[in-house]
């Protein structure tokens, strides 16, 4: 069988977590294949409400293998405060999950050098997370990384204390005060020990080869990635389908489905360009419904409707196959909802989206009639307003990959398959 991804068509925050839970029970391993705790993807089912970072949205569900593919980076401290949140809910971590020994960590000086870069940008900063992704991505890509596979062995303090110095000389350029606090991360590190290390792309083409199914799970979104996306506002690894590939050791030839997923409307969480963006009472309503808050931060989202141009972008950079729309449950009192069918650079029309988004862009709206109508407790495609059923059809037309699941709300089973 062939590697299924899913993976966010947006700036992240499409509803991945819930997603992948719901289609975890049609696959035997589940596996995430870049990024780190930056991510915040959440799930809720029967009275459980939970944030996950760095473990697989396919955790609840029994007898399904997650990975912690070789393309993330992890944060031991971070990583073991969520081992003790799902253990809580009476899952057994280490028999269920396995981490490739081959993903990089995320040490306390990386967070340092992330909010000291980032302080010292002033008025251009990312808006990183402050998770110290950046940093760790840094030292991956300039052969100076710590892997996760090096905590056992006997010269793993020897490595730690060369890159902590390394880091601590790099932030003498800063004029930034900090105390390197290190006793979670050392508890972080015992934590990881109870877990199986595996070299996932043996593990998972083995797996391929055995016809089990396998879902790759993406974090962050097409317009994050940092080759694609709005550079230099983007995260720090390849968020694109491309991306599961080397995240994972799998050959491109062995992807299958590609699930886009993308919201109704569009947010974006941290600096940089945002075309549709909506600063007036339609993006108020847009947070205050949608709840629109990062599930990592606590920051408040930006808001602004959906735009075509841009999605038509990451389906041709991603190749996507499927896609899942969630949230249209959010615009459900709007009288109108506006969609970015084109750009209007300097006069200019196009619709292809450009090398750089900046202030001389306008969005070309087209403007659709809303459904009035609460969907939530819908469950049949056939059952949902017309209205919408065009919104969605008229997307499908735009971008030539038909809608395959609309998801009506953050629950598990508030979500409608075609
Ligand atoms: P992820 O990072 O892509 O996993 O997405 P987040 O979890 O950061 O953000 C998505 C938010 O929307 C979460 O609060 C979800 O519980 C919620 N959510 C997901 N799908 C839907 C939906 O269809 N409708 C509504 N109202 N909320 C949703
Ligand atoms: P999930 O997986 C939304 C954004 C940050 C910032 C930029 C760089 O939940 O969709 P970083 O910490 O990676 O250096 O930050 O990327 N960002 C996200 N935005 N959802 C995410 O993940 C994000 N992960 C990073 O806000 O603009
Ligand atoms: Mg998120």
């Amino acid at each position: 069988m062939k590697t299924d991804v899913l993976l966010g068509l947006q700036w992240g925050d499409e509803g991945k977590g819930k997603v992948v839970d719901v289609l975890t029970s049609g696959y035997d391993v589940v596996a995430r294949f870049q990024g780190g705790p930056n991510a915040g993807h959440s799930l809720k089912f029967d009275d459980i409400e939970i944030v996950l970072h760095t473990v697989p949205s396919g955790i609840f569900h029994k007898n399904i293998m997650n990975i912690i593919g070789n393309g993330l980076v992890i944060d031991p401290a971070i990583f073991q405060k969520e081992c003790e949140e799902i253990s809580e809910l009476g899952v057994e971590l280490a028999g269920q999950l396995f981490i490739s020994r081959k993903a990089h960590l995320i040490i306390p000086t990386h967070r340092i050098i992330d909010a000291a870069s980032e302080v010292s940008r002033g008025k251009t900063k990312i808006g990183s997370t402050l998770k110290g992704i950046g940093p760790a991505y840094t030292d991956k890509t300039s052969r100076n990384g710590l892997r996760a596979g090096e905590i056992l062995e006997p010269d793993f303090m020897r490595r730690y204390e060369t890159l902590k110095n390394r880091h601590v000389d790099f932030l003498k350029q800063f004029d930034y005060e900090y105390q390197i606090d290190e006793t979670d991360f050392f508890a972080g590190i015992e934590n990881l020990k109870r877990f199986t290390f595996v070299d996932s792309e043996f593990v998972l083409n083995k797996a391929m080869k055995n016809n089990k199914k396998i879902l790759a799970e993406g974090a962050q979104g097409t317009l994050l990635d940092i080759d694609f996306g709005t550079y230099p506002y983007v995260t720090s690894s390849n968020t694109i389908c491309a991306g599961a590939c080397t995240g994972l050791g799998i050959a491109p030839q062995s992807t299958g489905e590609v699930f886009g997923i993308f919201k109704a409307y569009c947010t974006r969480v941290g600096s940089g360009p945002f075309p549709t963006e909506q600063i007036n009472e339609t993006g108020e309503k847009l947070r205050s419904i949608g709840h629109e808050y990062g599930a990592t931060t606590g920051r408040p989202r930006r808001t602004g409707w959906l735009d075509l141009v841009a999605l038509k972008y990451a389906v041709m950079i991603d190749g996507a196959t499927q896609l899942i729309m969630t949230k249209a449950d959010v615009m459900d009192s709007f009288d109108t909802v506006k969609v970015a069918v084109a750009y209007e650079i300097n006069g200019v029309r196009t619709d292809e989206f450009p090398y750089e988004l900046n202030d001389s862009i306008k969005p070309v709206y087209k403007e659709f009639k809303g459904w009035r109508t609460s969907i939530s407790s819908i469950r049949t495609y056939g059952n949902l307003p017309a209205e919408l059923r065009e919104y969605i059809g008229f997307i499908e037309t735009e971008t030539g990959v038909p809608v395959k699941i609309v998801s009506v709300g953050p629950n598990r089973d508030e979500t409608i398959m075609r």
